[in-house]
């Protein structure tokens, strides 16, 4: 990979012409470096990709290749984890505030329960008395690129408090449940393994409490750099400190127990860029405005969080840099997606690539402003395969007939 805009100009723009804009441009090859990095440096745990990150079918089959399994949130991506062919072992659900009917619908579908609150815990028991579960915790220790996705802590909705495990352990004994599972997910976009490692080793210090274990998950989070400040993580010396650790517990504990790991954005962040094109060069006495045919219904991240994604336009144009706003059609004025980028000035008609979309891109797309969802194409070597077409008129209305609305 050179660099995070890996496609060059010429492909970026036969790919264009040949599909029309925007799309998502993913490189299996990326994808499968990074599933190979991951199992090599945690030779003990089973990788579990967080599919929220990026659900596009034809990349979690070639997850599933790489010899993932995956991690799941709703009863539809359990579903369409089961459609590519994900066998029921290698998915768990961790699901947040469900419903009876999301707690059926997984349990019909085989998959292991992950689950934050008692009250889950109770209707759990009442659904499917004497089955396996799984217990998330939320230890104090959170962290995470923003304050939108850290997921433990005081101010969490995730997570089970410490003091209400002996609770949950009774509600457990009186349905039968089996807590074969201990869980945690402290956040998205860490850096630090020392953080990691303050969260892991009060998990592992639960373990004692919990006779029936398992597996634990100690959740996803690696951080990917995005702005060019930003240090890529020594996966390596991350899987051998977090190796170590759990193979001291594993021991203590005395009886088999896996490691489970669910990264989301490590696998495919880098492997995705989204191409748009320039519709619009707009000065107005403050600014310049670059308008494209994407924006933040496509990419929501700079707008959600402020996050900074590197953004290049092609061809390239020899010409003193200024201060844009990369943006969009949305009639919104938080629709960008870069902000005051030191950059050349494109024509109207050029090609806008934004790096590092694979993650949390098309998965939080939206229909916002009544606009299609961009196509996805995926890149392997020198092929590559349109694996979703862009959304049309139909699919945007959800096929209602809108002349008896
Ligand atoms: N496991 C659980 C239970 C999670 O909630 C998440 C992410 C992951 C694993 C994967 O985390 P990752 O390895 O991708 O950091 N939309 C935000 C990220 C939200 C993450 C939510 N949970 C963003 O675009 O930065």
């Amino acid at each position: 990979m050179k660099g995070p805009i890996w496609l060059g100009p010429k492909r970026a723009a036969a790919l264009a012409e040949r599909f029309g804009t925007p799309f998502y441009a993913y490189s299996a090859r990326t994808l499968r470096t990074r599933a190979r990095a991951l199992k090599r440096a945690f030779p003990d745990a089973a990788i579990r990709y967080a599919m929220k990150a990026n659900a596009c079918p034809a990349l979690l089959a070639e997850v599933r290749r790489a010899g993932l399994g995956v991690d799941t949130v709703s009863p539809w991506e359990v579903r369409l984890a089961r459609e590519v062919g994900f066998r029921r072992k290698e998915i768990i659900y961790s699901g947040n505030m469900p419903s009876d009917d999301d707690l059926r619908a997984v349990h019909r579908e085989g998959v292991m329960i992950n689950l934050d609150a008692l009250s889950s815990l109770r209707r759990f028991g009442r659904i499917a008395p004497g089955a396996k579960v799984s217990l998330r915790v939320n230890l104090d220790v959170g962290g995470g690129h923003h304050p939108h996705v850290i997921t433990a802590g005081p101010e969490s909705k995730f997570g089970l408090a410490p003091e209400e495990l002996p609770e949950a352990r009774a509600i457990a004994a009186e349905h039968g449940l089996r807590i074969v599972g201990l869980h945690q997910h402290i956040g998205s976009g860490i850096f630090d393994v020392g953080l990691f490692l303050e969260a892991l080793d009060p998990l592992l210090a639960l373990l004692v409490d919990f006779p029936d274990l398992e597996f634990v998950d100690a959740g996803g989070g690696f951080g990917v750099p995005y702005r060019p400040d930003e240090k890529a993580i020594d996966l390596e010396a991350w899987g051998a400190a977090i190796t170590e650790r759990f193979r001291v517990a594993a021991r203590r504990y005395g009886r088999p127990l896996k490691l489970m790991l669910e990264p989301g954005r490590y696998v495919v962040c880098e492997a995705g860029l989204l191409v748009a094109r320039v519709t619009t060069v707009k000065r107005t006495r403050d600014r310049v405005f670059i308008g494209t045919d994407s924006g933040m219904h496509h990419l929501i991240r700079p707008a959600l969080y402020q996050a900074w994604h590197p953004v290049v336009t092609l061809p390239a144009r020899e010409r003193s840099a200024e201060r844009c706003f990369v943006t969009g059609p949305i009639c919104e004025s938080g629709d960008l997606l870069a902000e005051e980028r030191a950059m050349p000035v494109p024509d109207e008609g050029d090609l806008v690539v934004v790096g590092n979309a694979g993650a949390y891109g098309f998965s939080m797309a939206s229909h916002y402003n009544l606009r299609a969802r961009p196509a996805e194409v995926m890149i392997d070597g020198d092929d590559w395969r349109l694996v979703r077409p862009r959304e049309d008129y139909r699919d945007v209305v959800r096929r209602r007939d809108v002349r008896r609305a």
